[in-house]
């Protein structure tokens, strides 16, 4: 049985891999902004550092960058930053002064790495670049995650594609404008849209956490590699639906929505193979987009608590 920490815990990621834990019997602490049930708060652990029991540390946490309330400001993008940067900094700096440091340390990052491209297939070995704000985000958060050499806990970092679930993330987004007959392809549609289902990444994280031989970078994706509009089909498809050319939502909404720097997560695109993840033993629950789909609308009214 292992006592996780999960900071961000109260998200999309983390209330699906802190629900899995339980159900494999592991215990688990959120770490939050918020006192609440079964949390710490980030100035509990500034001022008490990490619990001495404590054998696993995931951070899942950072603030929501395809929120369509706020807008693309200097301000904001300062927040997506530090929401990432400063709470992987303030773990490794509790790890490393820990008296019983935990045995891992995992933490999350994204694809935006990876330079989208029609033909490249991007594995855990290809090269990251900084070719732009959210690229170097990765490059930047990443590094904030590493722990010094002298520190003795097993690390990993997921690199994950667009989450997909009924209860948050893209999905539930989306949701409104499918029900409605509205839903199709964005953009030109072409473009590759690495995905994977949230139980499938909370999976990778659970895997990664008992399995010792794990390390390094996992790509956080399913091994089938689609286009945006495989995916509209396989959406309008689970919710018994049209997927029209184009759909409601296109390309110059969610310019206006998101501004240009953010729709490229969605307008452009890039392949990328978990090859990694697959030669460390993870068997995906949702390997396929049509069940991935299935799996969330079928959860869509389910409201998450905590
Ligand atoms: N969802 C996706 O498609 C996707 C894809 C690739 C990577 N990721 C990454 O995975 C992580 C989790 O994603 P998610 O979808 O679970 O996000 P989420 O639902 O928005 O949850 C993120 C959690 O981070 C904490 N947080 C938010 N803003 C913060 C801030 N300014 N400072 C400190 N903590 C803050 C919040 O916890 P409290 O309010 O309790 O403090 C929140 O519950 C993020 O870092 C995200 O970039 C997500």
């Amino acid at each position: 049985m292992e006592k996780v920490i999960i900071a961000g815990g109260t998200g999309l990621v983390g209330h699906h891999l802190r629900k899995l834990l339980l159900e494999n019997g592991h215990k688990v602490m959120i770490v939050s902004r918020r006192p609440g049930k079964d949390t710490q708060t980030w100035n509990d652990l500034d001022r008490n550092g990490i619990p001495e029991d404590t054998t696993a540390v995931v951070n899942v946490a950072g603030e929501n960058i395809l929120n369509p309330l706020k807008r693309w400001t200097p301000e904001f993008m300062e927040k997506v930053r530090s929401s990432r940067i400063e709470t992987s900094k303030k773990l490794v700096s509790y790890i490393s002064q820990s008296k019983s440091p935990p045995k891992v340390f995992a933490s999350i990052s994204g694809v935006a790495g990876y330079k989208p491209s029609p033909t490249e297939v991007y594995t855990e070995d290809s090269l990251v670049q900084d070719f732009d704000f959210l690229s170097k985000l990765v490059i930047d958060w990443e590094i904030s995650s590493k722990l010094p050499e002298n520190v003795k806990t097993r690390q990993f970092t997921v690199r994950s594609g667009v989450v997909l679930a009924g209860d948050g993330g893209m999905i539930q987004q989306l949701y409104p404008s499918y029900f409605l007959g509205g839903g199709g392809k964005i953009g030109k549609g072409t473009q590759w849209l690495p995905w994977i289902h949230v139980n499938d990444l909370a999976g990778i994280f659970h895997h990664g956490i008992i399995t010792d031989s794990v390390n390094g970078v996992l790509n956080g994706v399913s091994p089938q590699a689609i286009t945006n509009k495989e995916f509209s089909e396989a959406l309008a498809k689970s919710m018994s639906r049209p997927a029209l050319v184009p759909g409601f939502v296109n390309e110059a909404t969610i310019k206006v929505m998101f501004g240009s720097e953010r729709a490229k997560i969605i307008l452009e695109g890039q392949q990328v193979s978990p090859d990694r993840t697959l030669k460390n033993g993870y068997v995906y629950k949702y390997p396929e987009i049509s069940d991935a789909c299935k799996a969330a609308v079928a959860n869509f009214a389910i409201k998450r608590s905590v």
